[in-house]
Protein backbone atom coordinates (compact mmCIF):
# COMPACT_ATOMS: atom_id res chain seq x y z
CA UNK A 1 0.00 0.00 0.00
CA UNK A 2 1.72 3.42 -0.77
CA UNK A 3 1.38 6.07 1.18
CA UNK A 4 -0.86 8.82 1.06
CA UNK A 5 -0.14 11.19 -1.73
CA UNK A 6 2.05 8.79 -3.98
CA UNK A 7 1.11 8.06 -7.50
CA UNK A 8 2.21 5.27 -9.18
CA UNK A 9 1.93 5.33 -13.18
CA UNK A 10 2.98 1.40 -14.36
CA UNK A 11 3.40 0.76 -18.05
CA UNK A 12 0.71 2.83 -19.53
CA UNK A 13 0.13 2.82 -22.87
CA UNK A 14 -2.29 4.94 -24.95
CA UNK A 15 -3.31 5.17 -28.57
CA UNK A 16 -5.54 7.55 -30.34
CA UNK A 17 -7.29 6.62 -34.65
CA UNK A 18 -5.64 8.83 -36.26
CA UNK A 19 -6.51 8.78 -40.59
CA UNK A 20 -8.29 5.33 -39.49
CA UNK A 21 -5.58 3.95 -37.82
CA UNK A 22 -4.18 3.49 -34.29
CA UNK A 23 -1.43 5.46 -33.46
CA UNK A 24 0.93 4.59 -30.60
CA UNK A 25 1.03 7.87 -28.62
CA UNK A 26 1.89 7.15 -25.18
CA UNK A 27 4.16 3.66 -24.93
CA UNK A 28 5.21 2.12 -21.54
CA UNK A 29 5.00 4.90 -19.02
CA UNK A 30 5.94 4.76 -15.69
CA UNK A 31 6.99 6.99 -12.99
CA UNK A 32 6.49 6.72 -9.37
CA UNK A 33 5.53 9.95 -7.48
CA UNK A 34 6.45 10.24 -3.92
CA UNK A 35 3.65 12.00 -1.67
CA UNK A 36 4.83 15.73 -1.38
CA UNK A 37 7.47 15.42 -4.37
CA UNK A 38 7.42 17.69 -7.50
CA UNK A 39 7.84 16.26 -10.62
CA UNK A 40 7.74 18.21 -13.76
CA UNK A 41 7.49 16.38 -16.95
CA UNK A 42 8.86 18.21 -20.25
CA UNK A 43 8.74 16.95 -24.09
CA UNK A 44 8.60 18.86 -27.60
CA UNK A 45 5.32 19.14 -28.63
CA UNK A 46 2.52 15.97 -29.37
CA UNK A 47 5.15 13.71 -27.53
CA UNK A 48 1.30 13.07 -25.44
CA UNK A 49 2.23 15.21 -22.13
CA UNK A 50 -1.75 16.47 -22.11
CA UNK A 51 -2.65 12.94 -22.97
CA UNK A 52 -0.76 11.92 -19.62
CA UNK A 53 -1.69 14.37 -17.22
CA UNK A 54 -5.86 13.50 -18.58
CA UNK A 55 -5.05 10.29 -18.44
CA UNK A 56 -3.81 10.61 -14.61
CA UNK A 57 -6.77 12.70 -14.27
CA UNK A 58 -9.45 10.61 -14.57
CA UNK A 59 -10.54 12.30 -17.69
CA UNK A 60 -9.52 10.05 -20.43
CA UNK A 61 -9.35 6.71 -20.99
CA UNK A 62 -5.84 4.51 -20.86
CA UNK A 63 -5.24 1.26 -23.33
CA UNK A 64 -3.28 -0.56 -20.63
CA UNK A 65 -1.21 -0.07 -17.74
CA UNK A 66 -2.42 0.74 -14.23
CA UNK A 67 -2.65 4.05 -12.53
CA UNK A 68 -2.89 4.32 -8.69
CA UNK A 69 -3.05 7.19 -6.21
CA UNK A 70 -2.30 6.45 -3.02
CA UNK A 71 -2.61 2.86 -3.68
CA UNK A 72 -5.80 2.99 -4.71
CA UNK A 73 -6.94 2.60 -8.75
CA UNK A 74 -7.96 5.72 -11.06
CA UNK A 75 -10.76 5.01 -12.04
CA UNK A 76 -12.73 8.75 -13.06
CA UNK A 77 -12.07 12.77 -12.00
CA UNK A 78 -12.08 12.99 -8.09
CA UNK A 79 -11.37 16.04 -5.72
CA UNK A 80 -8.80 14.08 -4.71
CA UNK A 81 -7.00 15.42 -8.41
CA UNK A 82 -6.57 18.96 -8.43
CA UNK A 83 -6.46 19.87 -12.12
CA UNK A 84 -5.17 23.38 -13.58
CA UNK A 85 -4.98 23.93 -17.44
CA UNK A 86 -3.26 26.74 -19.18
CA UNK A 87 -6.43 28.96 -19.57
CA UNK A 88 -8.11 29.18 -16.35
CA UNK A 89 -11.34 28.31 -16.63
CA UNK A 90 -13.13 30.59 -14.39
CA UNK A 91 -17.08 31.37 -14.94
CA UNK A 92 -16.95 35.06 -15.80
CA UNK A 93 -20.21 35.45 -14.33
CA UNK A 94 -18.91 34.95 -10.88
CA UNK A 95 -16.74 37.12 -8.67
CA UNK A 96 -13.39 35.90 -7.53
CA UNK A 97 -14.21 34.35 -4.27
CA UNK A 98 -17.54 33.14 -5.75
CA UNK A 99 -15.19 31.28 -8.59
CA UNK A 100 -13.34 29.84 -5.75
CA UNK A 101 -15.99 28.96 -3.77
CA UNK A 102 -18.33 27.44 -6.64
CA UNK A 103 -20.16 24.24 -5.95
CA UNK A 104 -19.01 23.58 -2.44
CA UNK A 105 -21.30 22.11 -0.12
CA UNK A 106 -20.09 23.51 3.22
CA UNK A 107 -21.81 25.66 5.99
CA UNK A 108 -21.50 29.36 4.79
CA UNK A 109 -19.72 30.13 7.55
CA UNK A 110 -17.33 27.36 6.65
CA UNK A 111 -17.20 28.47 3.03
CA UNK A 112 -16.39 31.93 4.00
CA UNK A 113 -13.18 30.67 6.16
CA UNK A 114 -11.95 28.80 3.88
CA UNK A 115 -12.61 30.97 0.64
CA UNK A 116 -10.83 33.95 2.70
CA UNK A 117 -7.82 31.81 3.79
CA UNK A 118 -7.44 30.57 -0.23
CA UNK A 119 -7.30 34.33 -1.03
CA UNK A 120 -4.30 35.00 1.35
CA UNK A 121 -2.45 32.10 0.33
CA UNK A 122 -2.29 33.18 -3.24
CA UNK A 123 -2.11 36.88 -2.36
CA UNK A 124 -5.69 38.08 -3.73
CA UNK A 125 -6.57 40.50 -0.91
CA UNK A 126 -8.71 42.84 -1.92
CA UNK A 127 -9.64 41.68 -5.40
CA UNK A 128 -12.21 39.14 -3.78
CA UNK A 129 -15.47 41.29 -5.58
CA UNK A 130 -13.64 41.85 -8.79
CA UNK A 131 -15.01 39.71 -11.75
CA UNK A 132 -12.26 37.61 -13.89
CA UNK A 133 -12.02 40.28 -16.98
CA UNK A 134 -11.47 42.70 -14.45
CA UNK A 135 -7.84 40.67 -13.08
CA UNK A 136 -4.77 40.12 -14.80
CA UNK A 137 -3.98 36.42 -16.46
CA UNK A 138 -1.80 35.40 -13.94
CA UNK A 139 -4.47 36.72 -10.92
CA UNK A 140 -7.15 34.60 -12.88
CA UNK A 141 -4.66 32.11 -12.24
CA UNK A 142 -4.23 32.15 -9.07
CA UNK A 143 -7.75 32.16 -8.33
CA UNK A 144 -8.02 28.82 -10.59
CA UNK A 145 -5.33 27.45 -8.02
CA UNK A 146 -6.76 28.83 -4.90
CA UNK A 147 -10.37 27.11 -6.34
CA UNK A 148 -8.70 23.65 -6.68
CA UNK A 149 -6.58 23.84 -3.83
CA UNK A 150 -9.51 24.42 -1.88
CA UNK A 151 -10.63 20.89 -2.63
CA UNK A 152 -7.74 20.06 -0.70
CA UNK A 153 -6.70 17.66 -3.55
CA UNK A 154 -3.50 14.93 -2.56
CA UNK A 155 -2.30 15.66 -6.11
CA UNK A 156 -1.93 18.88 -8.32
CA UNK A 157 -1.89 18.14 -12.09
CA UNK A 158 -0.55 21.58 -13.76
CA UNK A 159 -0.76 21.41 -17.94
CA UNK A 160 1.73 24.38 -18.46
CA UNK A 161 -0.34 26.60 -16.23
CA UNK A 162 1.94 29.40 -16.96
CA UNK A 163 1.87 28.99 -20.78
CA UNK A 164 -0.13 32.21 -21.53
CA UNK A 165 1.43 34.53 -19.01
CA UNK A 166 4.30 37.17 -20.12
CA UNK A 167 7.91 36.09 -18.39
CA UNK A 168 7.44 38.27 -15.55
CA UNK A 169 4.16 37.51 -14.03
CA UNK A 170 5.41 33.53 -14.90
CA UNK A 171 8.43 34.06 -12.53
CA UNK A 172 6.47 35.27 -9.95
CA UNK A 173 3.92 32.77 -10.89
CA UNK A 174 6.51 29.90 -10.40
CA UNK A 175 7.38 31.78 -7.05
CA UNK A 176 3.77 31.70 -5.56
CA UNK A 177 3.12 28.10 -6.22
CA UNK A 178 6.38 26.94 -4.77
CA UNK A 179 5.28 28.96 -2.08
CA UNK A 180 1.83 26.53 -1.96
CA UNK A 181 4.02 23.77 -2.36
CA UNK A 182 5.80 24.42 0.71
CA UNK A 183 2.64 25.25 2.54
CA UNK A 184 0.41 22.37 1.27
CA UNK A 185 2.66 19.80 0.53
CA UNK A 186 0.40 18.60 -2.33
CA UNK A 187 1.96 16.08 -4.73
CA UNK A 188 2.63 18.32 -7.93
CA UNK A 189 2.71 16.92 -11.48
CA UNK A 190 3.36 19.99 -14.15
CA UNK A 191 3.88 19.87 -17.81
CA UNK A 192 5.96 22.30 -19.23
CA UNK A 193 7.99 23.63 -22.32
CA UNK A 194 9.83 25.25 -20.34
CA UNK A 195 13.62 23.77 -19.18
CA UNK A 196 14.11 26.84 -16.86
CA UNK A 197 10.59 26.30 -15.02
CA UNK A 198 11.41 22.84 -14.85
CA UNK A 199 14.76 23.28 -12.87
CA UNK A 200 13.28 26.43 -10.83
CA UNK A 201 10.43 24.31 -9.01
CA UNK A 202 10.68 20.27 -9.51
CA UNK A 203 12.29 17.38 -7.48
CA UNK A 204 12.87 15.48 -10.33
CA UNK A 205 12.10 16.24 -14.42
CA UNK A 206 11.00 13.68 -16.56
CA UNK A 207 12.11 14.08 -20.20
CA UNK A 208 9.82 12.74 -23.10
CA UNK A 209 10.62 12.03 -26.38
CA UNK A 210 7.74 11.79 -29.44
CA UNK A 211 6.15 9.52 -31.99
CA UNK A 212 5.49 7.57 -29.69
CA UNK A 213 5.49 9.28 -26.40
CA UNK A 214 7.95 8.19 -24.04
CA UNK A 215 10.15 8.76 -21.21
CA UNK A 216 14.16 8.80 -22.58
CA UNK A 217 15.46 9.90 -18.97
CA UNK A 218 14.82 11.00 -15.21
CA UNK A 219 16.85 13.70 -13.44
CA UNK A 220 17.43 14.73 -10.17
CA UNK A 221 17.65 17.99 -9.48
CA UNK A 222 19.64 18.43 -6.50
CA UNK A 223 19.60 22.49 -5.62
CA UNK A 224 17.96 23.37 -2.76
CA UNK A 225 15.32 25.61 -2.00
CA UNK A 226 14.86 28.60 -3.27
CA UNK A 227 16.64 28.41 -6.40
CA UNK A 228 18.91 30.85 -7.98
CA UNK A 229 19.07 30.77 -11.97
CA UNK A 230 22.19 33.07 -11.60
CA UNK A 231 23.93 30.23 -9.97
CA UNK A 232 25.95 28.07 -12.39
CA UNK A 233 24.52 24.55 -10.47
CA UNK A 234 21.24 26.26 -12.31
CA UNK A 235 23.11 26.48 -15.41
CA UNK A 236 24.54 23.31 -15.78
CA UNK A 237 21.38 21.80 -14.84
CA UNK A 238 19.70 23.60 -17.83
CA UNK A 239 22.52 22.51 -19.99
CA UNK A 240 21.42 18.74 -19.27
CA UNK A 241 17.96 19.38 -19.69
CA UNK A 242 18.43 20.52 -22.93
CA UNK A 243 20.99 18.15 -24.28
CA UNK A 244 18.26 15.73 -22.88
CA UNK A 245 15.99 17.18 -25.17
CA UNK A 246 18.06 17.20 -28.38
CA UNK A 247 19.51 13.42 -27.97
CA UNK A 248 23.31 14.59 -27.06
CA UNK A 249 22.89 12.64 -23.64
CA UNK A 250 24.90 9.42 -23.41
CA UNK A 251 21.65 7.62 -21.38
CA UNK A 252 22.72 6.58 -17.84
CA UNK A 253 26.41 7.08 -18.04
CA UNK A 254 26.19 10.80 -16.26
CA UNK A 255 25.74 12.00 -12.90
CA UNK A 256 22.46 12.71 -12.12
CA UNK A 257 20.50 10.56 -14.23
CA UNK A 258 17.98 7.53 -13.02
CA UNK A 259 17.16 6.61 -16.22
N1 LIG B 1 -8.53 13.45 -28.74
C1 LIG B 1 -7.57 13.10 -29.59
N2 LIG B 1 -7.84 12.37 -30.71
C2 LIG B 1 -6.85 12.00 -31.57
N3 LIG B 1 -5.56 12.29 -31.40
C3 LIG B 1 -5.22 13.03 -30.31
C4 LIG B 1 -6.20 13.48 -29.36
N4 LIG B 1 -5.58 14.17 -28.37
C5 LIG B 1 -4.26 14.17 -28.71
N5 LIG B 1 -4.06 13.50 -29.86
C6 LIG B 1 -2.74 13.25 -30.48
O1 LIG B 1 -1.91 12.68 -29.50
C7 LIG B 1 -0.59 13.21 -29.58
C8 LIG B 1 -0.20 13.78 -28.24
O2 LIG B 1 -0.98 14.93 -27.99
P1 LIG B 1 -0.83 15.79 -26.65
O3 LIG B 1 -1.81 16.90 -26.73
O4 LIG B 1 -0.91 14.88 -25.49
O5 LIG B 1 0.67 16.32 -26.83
P2 LIG B 1 1.47 17.38 -25.92
O6 LIG B 1 2.78 16.74 -25.59
O7 LIG B 1 0.63 17.86 -24.82
O8 LIG B 1 1.72 18.55 -26.97
P3 LIG B 1 1.85 20.14 -26.70
O9 LIG B 1 3.21 20.34 -26.10
O10 LIG B 1 1.76 20.74 -28.06
O11 LIG B 1 0.74 20.57 -25.81
C9 LIG B 1 -0.59 14.19 -30.73
O12 LIG B 1 -0.11 13.53 -31.88
C10 LIG B 1 -2.04 14.54 -30.90
O13 LIG B 1 -2.33 14.85 -32.23
MG1 LIG C 1 -0.18 19.71 -24.30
Amino acid sequence: MSAAGALDIQKVNKSYVHEGRPKLVLSDINIHVEPGEFITVIGPSGCGKSTLLKIVAGLESKDAGTLLLSGEPITGPSQNKGVIFQEHRLFPWQTVEENIAADLSLKKSEIRRKVDSMIELVRLQGFEKAYPKQISGGMAQRVAIARTLLRNPKVLLLDEPFGALDAFTRTHMQEALLDIWHTNRTTMLLVTHDIDEAVFLSNRIVVMDAQPGRIKHILFVDLPYPRNRLRSSFQELRTLVLRALEHHLDSGKEAGWEI
